[in-house]
């Protein structure tokens, strides 16, 4: 039987942040969600969260992605050994094996967990431990080991002197026990150490046997402690989110330009063009071609959409619509098929029919459009009187000329056509036409005033002002 337990109590002082360290954000998740998601294929048996700093928010963030969770609160936090013995009530007479993760390592793989804990039961120990060889091993624990590979002991690197701060072979924070055993040890642990804390690392010392596992690619196992090294797992991440999309029949013009997201799904043949970022939840269908350019958030397009240039966010485009370049869909924007928003086009909480067409410099907000209506260029949905938001609704068919301001509440009927250059203010039976502007004057045979006129002898200059132009005709 499996348990997992994840230790993300710690402030991350390091971090220099207002947030818990296991919140920091890594390609659209959280530190802790890659972490929890690592171990997920291994389907634990029971799945423990220690929190502490912060505890509550962790708990809420953590619970909104992640079901059976157990919380268990580490108050104060006097380090990771502490940390572990806060599981010896609710874990009590467990018999099987726990795996403890660190939080802030989330870039291990879901393999090379698997086989920590199979090269753990081969091996019948009490404790196996993930290794690296480092070529910068420094703020890592150093494990020592003895002829037969078996660890000896962990030792941090503030607590190493001159000489064992020169091993390479590091603690990756990912650890097997036998939960008994530990169980048993866990008591006896000592803070007489440079940070006065509670070492997990100084009970694998004290198991026997306690093996190792090396795991071969480095990068796997980086820590964050700072900004630098999240910045580092960053581009690690994107890599593989990039090396998996490409296996997966998405093309990149320019991938290391390109940002995507760990809950952004592609369908076949999507292209994705330079400068192009994907951040939360997205789903892009078949044949989509996003960018240059583009920032997709937390959108669902389906099949053969374009987007260039262009800025979607918790919008919903349905197949075949184009978008851009230089167009913004905000929260609520839904679109139908093949609608064209064009350039300088803002949409926030509308609902567009199909086929419609909304090419130039117009905002639409609060509305509802039915399929087919035609938004002349600069046409504004006047949403907001000063005090609240009221909605627009232009039936099918409809035609709004160039200009047109239509200001809300207001309802337009199918098939109406608005003029340009109306103001809008009063409801539209279906059919009809509307105008509302001033009817052009035309005066005949008009001729401009005449200007004063003025001496070209006499220039109207200052001669003690170096800027003064005068006023020569
Ligand atoms: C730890 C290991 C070190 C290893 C490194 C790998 C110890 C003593 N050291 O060092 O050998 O090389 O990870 O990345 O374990 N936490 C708690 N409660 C606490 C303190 C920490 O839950 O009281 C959590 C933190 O939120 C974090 C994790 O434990 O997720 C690791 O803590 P951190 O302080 O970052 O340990 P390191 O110094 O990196
Ligand atoms: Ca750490």
């Amino acid at each position: 039987m499996l348990a997992v337990a994840v230790l993300a109590a710690g402030k991350g002082t390091r971090m220099r942040s207002a947030h818990p360290k296991v919140l920091q954000p890594l390609a659209g998740a959280t530190l802790v969600d890659w972490v929890l998601r690592s171990c997920e294929p291994l389907d634990p048996h029971r799945r423990l969260l220690v929190v502490g700093h912060q505890a509550e928010r962790v708990q809420q963030q953590v619970q909104r992605r992640h079901q059976h969770m157990e919380f268990v609160l580490q108050q104060p936090q006097r380090g990771t050994g502490h940390g572990v013995q806060q599981l010896l009530q609710p874990l009590g007479d467990f018999t099987g094996t726990l795996l403890v993760l660190n939080g802030d390592v989330p870039l291990l793989r879901s393999a090379t967990l698997r086989q920590l804990v199979e090269h753990h039961h081969r091996s019948s120990s009490a404790v196996t431990i993930l290794t690296a060889h480092l070529e910068e091993p420094q703020g890592y624990g150093r494990v020592f080991c003895d002829d037969r590979q078996r660890v000896r002991a962990v030792v941090e690197d503030r607590d190493c002197t001159e000489e064992q701060r020169r091993n390479r072979l590091i603690n990756a924070g990912y650890y097997c026990f036998h939960w008994p055993a530990l169980a048993a040890v866990l008591p006896h642990l000592k803070a007489d150490n440079q940070q006065g804390e509670l070492y997990l690392t100084d009970a694998v010392g004290l198991l026997e046997p306690a093996t190792q596992l090396t795991v071969a690619d480095g990068t796997e196992i980086g820590g964050v402690n700072d900004r630098g090294q999240l910045a580092a797992c960053e581009q690690v991440v994107q890599q593989r989110l990039r090396q998996q999309w490409l296996a997966a029949g998405v093309s990149f013009l320019d991938p290391a330009s390109c940002s995507l997201s760990a809950g952004t799904r592609f369908g076949r043949d999507v292209v994705v063009e330079p400068q192009t970022h994907f951040r939360g939840s997205n789903s892009i269908g078949d044949g989509c071609r996003i960018g240059p350019g583009a920032l997709i958030e937390d959108s669902q397009l389906e099949a053969d959409v374009e987007v260039t240039f262009s800025v979607v966010r918790q919008a919903r485009l349905a197949r075949g619509c184009t978008v851009g370049p230089f167009a913004h869909l905000r929260p609520g924007a839904v679109l139908g098929e093949h609608c064209k928003v064009g350039n300088f086009v803002e949409v926030k909480n509308s609902r567009l029919g199909a086929d419609v067409k909304a090419g130039h410099l117009s905002y639409l907000g609060d509305a509802r459009l039915g399929r087919g209506v035609n938004v002349g260029a600069g046409t504004i949905t006047a949403n907001f009187d000063g005090t609240g938001k009221h909605p627009t609704t232009i039936g099918e068919g409809s035609s709004i000329g160039a200009n047109a301001v239509l200001v809300a509440p207001v309802t337009l009927g199918r098939d109406v056509t608005v003029a340009a250059g109306s103001t809008i203010t009063k409801d539209v039976a279906d059919d009809a036409l509307a105008v509302a502007r001033c009817r052009q004057v035309e005066k005949e045979a008009w001729h401009k005033p005449a200007a004063p006129y003025r001496s070209a002898t006499t220039p109207n200059r200052d001669p003690a002002d170096p800027f003064s132009q005068g006023q020569d005709r």
